[in-house]
């Protein structure tokens, strides 16, 4: 198998171009787990298929979950809210996955025998008390290695609802808690930071489940009703604005160019990026916006911006561009001024220490940058930043997001890459080499 990937040129300019992108890998995670616990046949297109969503469906067939996946066509045939086949000695592998890990654990709450989860050597390191917390509440017993994987789970059949507080601004912990609620009798409250709420709308439009959620100023308050049974949906899922901003940013950064990605999810909860990289002077439009299930989908329109503006930035949006940040810092870099990103305390606790990643590369690239208090970041941009320098990129933890933003700082400013790894962006955007061969990219 081949060790790297090298790019030597930039991108040559493309113009009258239009891409689709890879599904939604929430909304592919979600469907998943959730149609799992549905009383029959329920089919998703266009499903991500991605190594992270294998890992979920992997692991809901080790439960007794039929599931037949076909091109992009997924059916899941769900045994009902109790229906996993729980066995003993039971492991479930979530590989790089988070988001299957965490809500994984929260469909578990009734499992009969200990039932153990592991994960690859970026998932081990990362934080399960974040969900270990709540679902102990619910009535769950854990066995873990200090609030990391490989953990050890095992329910029970009398949950009880829950008060809950989350207060890292966390969609994967508000979810786990919204999830186990479904299976107690009675009414669970969540007092929530904001964050990506596409449970909340696959609760309400899709799946029925008794749901209220009331937005005040800086969070919400979400109850959801335990419930017996949840009936079969289809859903088709739209593209997923995390990969779409890959493409996003190489056509913002490439002269005279001009891009538009097809049917993306543009849900107000994920489109952080959007709003950054306007208030940075991006020309980038929605249209053909549709409403599907409660989620807003549009085409979207970029085109390349000559004057990029610095900006400072406070943190209302540091949820809503969570997964973004490493290609808002290397559009910084191109921006007339200092920029100042604060709070990203978050980002050091995923697949990578993704805040750390961002400063080294900049660092490598000869960008002026310093790490700040608050867990913030400041880099010194430059509107004519162009590099023809050699560069390395290795020992990342195979973190999908550093490979894919080395390859945008690659095909956009120049210099002669190595990226070592080159399978690790199958973890969330399979197509990713293959779109950007379309577009004239020169890839080795
Ligand atoms: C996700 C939520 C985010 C995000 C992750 C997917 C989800 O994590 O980083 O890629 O599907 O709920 P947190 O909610 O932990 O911030």
């Amino acid at each position: 198998m081949q060790k790297f990937i090298s790019i030597t040129k930039q991108i040559n300019h493309f113009r009258k171009k239009s891409i689709s992108v890879s599904g939604d890998k929430s909304l592919s995670i979600r469907f998943v787990l959730l149609y799992a616990l549905s009383q029959g046949k329920c089919t998703a297109y266009d499903i991500l298929k991605s190594e992270d969503v294998i890992s979920a469906i992997k692991n809901i067939k080790k439960l007794g979950i039929k599931i037949i996946f076909r091109k992009s066509k997924c059916e899941v045939y769900g045994q009902g809210l109790f229906g996993f086949r729980y066995k003993k000695n039971l492991i479930l592998d979530a590989g790089n996955s988070g988001t299957t890990a965490r809500l994984l654990c929260s469909t578990l709450i009734d499992a009969h025998y200990p039932t153990k989860i592991i994960g690859d050597k970026s998932l081990i390191r990362r934080d399960m008390n974040r969900i270990i917390k709540p679902l102990k509440l619910f009535g769950a017993k854990f066995k873990d290695n200090n609030g990391k994987l490989p953990i050890l789970i095992e329910g029970t059949k009398f949950s009880r609802p829950i008060n809950y507080i989350e207060n890292l601004g966390s969609a994967q912990c508000k979810s786990a808690v919204m999830i186990a609620a479904l299976k107690t009798i009675g009414i669970t409250k969540i007092k929530s930071l904001p964050s990506r709420n596409h449970t909340e709308l696959m609760f309400k439009n899709v799946l029925k489940v008794p749901i209220k959620i009331k937005k005040k100023k800086n969070y919400d308050l979400i109850q959801v009703k335990g419930i017996n049974e949840i009936k079969p949906f289809d859903y088709k899922i739209p593209g997923d604005m995390s990969s779409a901003a890959f493409f996003i940013v190489l056509t913002l950064l490439s002269k005279n160019s001009q891009l538009i990605l097809k049917n993306v999810n543009i849900n107000p909860s994920r489109i952080g990026i959007i709003k950054i990289l306007k208030m940075m002077g991006a020309n980038i439009k929605f249209f053909n916006k549709k409403n599907y299930k409660g989620e807003i989908n549009a085409d979207i329109l970029v085109k390349s911006t000559k004057k990029l503006k610095a900006i400072n930035l406070n943190s209302s949006l540091n949820t809503s561009a969570i997964d973004e940040f490493l290609l808002i810092f290397l559009v910084a870099s191109r921006c007339e001024g200092i920029s100042t990103f604060i709070k990203l305390s978050e980002l050091n606790k995923k697949e990578s220490k993704r805040l750390d990643w961002g400063i080294k590369i900049l660092k490598m690239m000869d960008v002026k940058v310093k790490k700040t208090k608050n867990h913030g970041i400041k880099i010194w941009g430059n509107k004519n930043f162009q590099t023809n320098k050699n560069y390395i990129i290795k020992n990342y933890l195979k973190d999908h997001r550093i490979f894919m933003l080395a390859v945008i700082a690659a095909l956009s400013l120049g210099g002669n890459w190595k990226i070592y790894d080159p399978e690790s962006f199958k973890t969330s955007f399979p197509t990713f080499l293959k779109v950007l061969i379309s577009l004239g990219a020169e890839i080795k």
